[in-house]
């Protein structure tokens, strides 16, 4: 395999995913609504928020050059207009932390949560939420911007789509669940209480699209020099016997209308962990005799080279993959998936195209959203009880990868 010198190798986590003790966003509230779906909370997470500087250390250990994380807005701004001194200087020792090891940083600005006050003034549907979310960008990098090179706006624009399309997560307000969710963050309509992942509607995409249109500005306009684009969930879409026009329409409606909306960025970040079967009613359940990960999705890795594919043909741009990854408690599984993706990326840089990065997910098995801590995707696995870190086989196999075919 030949990779360019300076390939990006690098594993990735989310703030709410891994800090711990996040209880000024949406989905801290969501996890605590009786009736709900999460089968338990976040809590303590991986402890990340206290831990960090030895996760960043251990990444740099095994190899790696490259941590892709996300900022907590909720902890920068918790309330309105009140923006948290303390917090932006948390992060700015994350980032020294990733420069001090050799680490390149890659910053998520939003990755699914957003802060309660954002979801009770009506969250990924209202119009002041591109305004609102440039201004923290803007404040954000006027403190941090010096110390970051890669930026992404939105974590998977397109995830509410996927999500309503696979039926993985119906929005009904008629449950009490629901409620008094809205009523937890203090949204007096329920029908205007939309965290992100329920955005799935037009008017949720316009919205989307429009606040990663005003971060990119907010974030250029003080640093002219940082890599600027957005990251969406592709999936390699194949037909069932009869299911041909229903998987162009549904591929339109949860990733072209997307890929083609981000013209002029600087790359698209590229998220795959499947293939996606699609039959004239819609999504089908996974194949009879197809291995299935602990998210009961198909083991697919060769989806990442179909994805990267489609990206590239229909944006043009240079393409980082932000996450790849697979949910299992056997690692010999997962150092074959890692083995079998990359391969799929060398293909697409043997055949010119113009691939800068693959970030696996997730750095640390951590809160898996609506299953809490069951599946686990790490390259390091996280004791629940004492958190305790360890290296799994696999995390040593990529940074062998990496250190063979960079400048690690
Ligand atoms: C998200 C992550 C999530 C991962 C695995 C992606 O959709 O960005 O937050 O943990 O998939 O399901």
């Amino acid at each position: 395999m030949s990779f360019p010198e300076r390939f990006l190798w690098g594993a990735g986590t989310s703030a709410h995913q891994v800090e711990g003790g996040n209880v000024y966003n949406d989905s801290w509230v969501l996890e605590h609504v009786r009736g709900g779906p999460y089968v338990e909370p976040s809590g303590d997470a991986c402890d990340h928020y206290h831990r960090y500087r030895d996760d960043i250390a251990l990444l740099a250990e095994l190899g790696l050059n490259t941590y892709r994380f996300s900022l907590e807005w909720s902890r920068i701004e918790p309330e309105e207009g009140e923006f948290s001194r303390a917090a932006l200087e948390h992060y700015r020792r994350v980032l020294a932390a990733c420069h001090e090891y050799g680490i390149t940083p890659m910053v998520t600005f939003h990755h699914v949560t957003s802060p309660r006050w954002l979801a009770a003034a009506g969250g990924w549907e209202a119009n002041d939420t591109p305004e609102r979310f440039g201004r923290f960008c803007g404040r954000v990098m006027a403190h941090l911007g010096d110390l970051i090179p890669f930026a992404c706006t939105i974590n998977e624009a397109n995830l509410p789509r996927v999500l309503a399309a696979g039926a993985g997560l119906e929005r009904d307000d008629s449950q009490g669940w629901w409620r008094e969710a809205a009523g937890a963050v203090a949204c007096s309509d329920p029908d205007r209480f939309v965290p992100f992942v329920y955005a799935a509607s037009e008017r949720g995409r316009e919205t989307i699209m429009a606040a990663h249109r005003s971060a990119l500005q907010a974030i250029k306009s003080v640093s002219g020099d940082a890599v600027v684009g957005i990251t969406l969930a592709l999936h390699a879409f194949e037909a069932a016997p009869g299911g041909n026009a229903r998987m162009e329409a549904l591929r339109r409606w949860c990733e072209d209308e997307f890929l083609e909306a981000i013209e002029g960025d600087d790359y698209v970040g590229v998220q795959t962990y499947t293939r996606l079967r699609i039959g004239r009613d819609g999504v089908l359940p996974a194949e009879e005799g197809v291995e299935r990960t602990q998210m009961g999705y198909e083991y697919w890795p060769d989806a990442l080279e179909a994805s990267i594919r489609r990206a590239v043909e229909v944006t043009g741009l240079p393409v980082i993959v932000t996450e790849n990854g697979i949910a299992t408690d056997d690692d010999t599984r997962r150092v074959e998936f890692i083995e079998r993706a990359v391969g799929g990326v060398a293909r697409c840089l043997e055949d010119g195209l113009d691939v800068r990065g693959y970030v696996y997910w997730s750095a640390l098995d951590n809160f898996e959203w609506i299953l809490g801590y069951r599946p686990t995707f790490g390259l390091i696995a996280v004791d629940r009880r004492t958190q305790e870190r360890t290296v799994k086989p696999s995390a040593r196999r990529l940074g062998e990868i990496a250190r063979q075919n960079g400048l690690c």
